[in-house]
């Protein structure tokens, strides 16, 4: 994901005289350049271009092992309407990173959702475009795609992702914008109409094709490469502890396995064993049930803290807290951690096709 830094890093102050830090870019010309380096004060401002392929990524026909590929049509949300293509997802790239989504341009989807730490945020609570807290943990965006009720956020208020992409930009802590505004804004930044064009055959901008690109791009970011996959596949093989913690995951705790509520082989479900709260004074969650929905397990190890309020900081205190159906012996936890770290995909975490093309 470390891509080449840009030579320049130049100042500028927008209009709102807010500073805005832009990398250079190929359309920042030369002549700004030098009126910036000069110690002009320049009166627009320079939104940095994307860089993409040539030819786009491969998001819509990925090569997933047999493993997962006979469980993937059983629990995938994706809708007739909304197939990914290689050119949406490309689009809802873009839009994902692009800061411009937010009422001052100081805020993208990436910002709460970083790729480096699979889609979510080291922040108990995320930073939103005035520097107000979010009101719960940021989700990691790994397999959204195989929550097969399709229902979106700790409390599943969004119906579908196509429902929820666009509740963020208009989220008044997150990035504030109405969608009134976005059209127009979208419209008006020149690398648009072309992407526009690629993923719906039409240049024209509407909060619908937003909601389809945004939401193409969130269920492509799927993981099947880590040290699981490979010992599924046998081509690794687990170590003597990593195996008993998949014993342990599948078979400990009666009625409510880890994996009746974490369900292989991508570690989620929306049809859970049974309820699970974690003691909570003030977050009621899902039809104020206090129960909260549970994203994909891939990956865990990367993207601490953890549960809905970001109150547990590691898998070690996860596991000797005494949270209900989380808690294991002290003689299981390593077994169980060392379990939980095979799920890690690196790939996923550093493949250029999820990262930011403003970088
Ligand atoms: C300011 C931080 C912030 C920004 C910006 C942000 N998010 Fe989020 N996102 C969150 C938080 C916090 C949650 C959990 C909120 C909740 O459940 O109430 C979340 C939840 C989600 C979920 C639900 C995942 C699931 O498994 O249910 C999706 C999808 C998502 N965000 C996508 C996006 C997209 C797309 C954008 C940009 C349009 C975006 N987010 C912008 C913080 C942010
Ligand atoms: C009865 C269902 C159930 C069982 C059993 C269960 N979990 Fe969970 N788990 C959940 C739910 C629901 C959440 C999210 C709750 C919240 O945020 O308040 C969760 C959260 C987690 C998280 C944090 C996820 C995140 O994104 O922050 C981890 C890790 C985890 N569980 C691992 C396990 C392990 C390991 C076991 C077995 C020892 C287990 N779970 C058993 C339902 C369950």
């Amino acid at each position: 994901m470390k891509q080449k830094k840009s030579g320049i890093i130049v100042c500028l102050v927008i209009a709102a005289s807010l500073f805005q830090y832009c990398s250079k870019t190929d359309s920042v010309s030369s002549s700004l350049i030098s009126s910036i380096s000069s110690g002009m004060v320049v009166g627009t401002t320079t939104i940095p271009l994307p860089k993409l392929p040539d030819a786009p990524f491969n998001y819509s026909n990925l090569p997933f092992p047999a493993h997962i590929a006979v469980n993937l049509p059983t629990v995938d949300n994706t809708p007739i309407t909304n197939q990914i293509s290689n050119d949406g997802a490309t689009l809802g790239r873009v839009l994902f990173y692009d800061k411009n989504l937010s009422k001052n341009n100081t805020v993208s989807c990436g910002s709460c959702h970083r790729q480096d730490l699979s889609f979510s945020d080291s922040a108990i609570k995320s930073r939103g475009f005035l520097g107000g807290s979010t009101d719960r943990h940021s989700m990691a965006l790994l397999n959204v795609r195989f929550y097969k009720s399709g229902k979106m956020f700790w409390d599943e208020r969004a119906n579908t992702l196509e429902d929820q992409v666009l509740q963020p930009i208009q989220n008044t802590t997150e990035m504030g914008m109405t969608l009134s505004e976005l059209v127009p804004k979208i419209s008006g930044l020149s690398y648009y109409p072309v992407l526009f064009q690629k993923a719906f055959g039409t240049t024209e901008v509407s909060t619908d094709k937003i909601s389809k690109a945004l939401a193409q791009f969130v269920r492509s970011i799927v993981t099947y490469q880590s040290k699981y996959d490979q010992v599924k596949q046998g081509i690794a093989a687990f170590t003597a502890d990593e195996r008993d913690g998949e014993t342990l995951f599948l078979t400990a705790g009666n009625n409510n396995t880890c994996a009746g509520c974490h369900a292989p082989p991508m570690f989620i479900t929306s049809n859970p064993a049974g309820p699970f709260g974690l003691g909570d004074p003030v977050d009621l969650g899902i039809n104020n049930q206090r129960r909260f929905k549970s994203g994909s397990l891939r990956n865990i190890a990367n993207s601490a803290p953890y549960f809905h309020n970001g109150s547990v900081t590691s898998l070690q205190n996860m596991l000797a807290a005494n949270i209900p159906a989380h808690s294991v012996g002290p003689q299981d936890r390593q077994k169980l951690l060392a379990f939980l770290q095979t799920l890690t995909d690196l790939t996923s975490i550093n493949d250029l096709k999820y990262a930011d093309p403003f970088k």
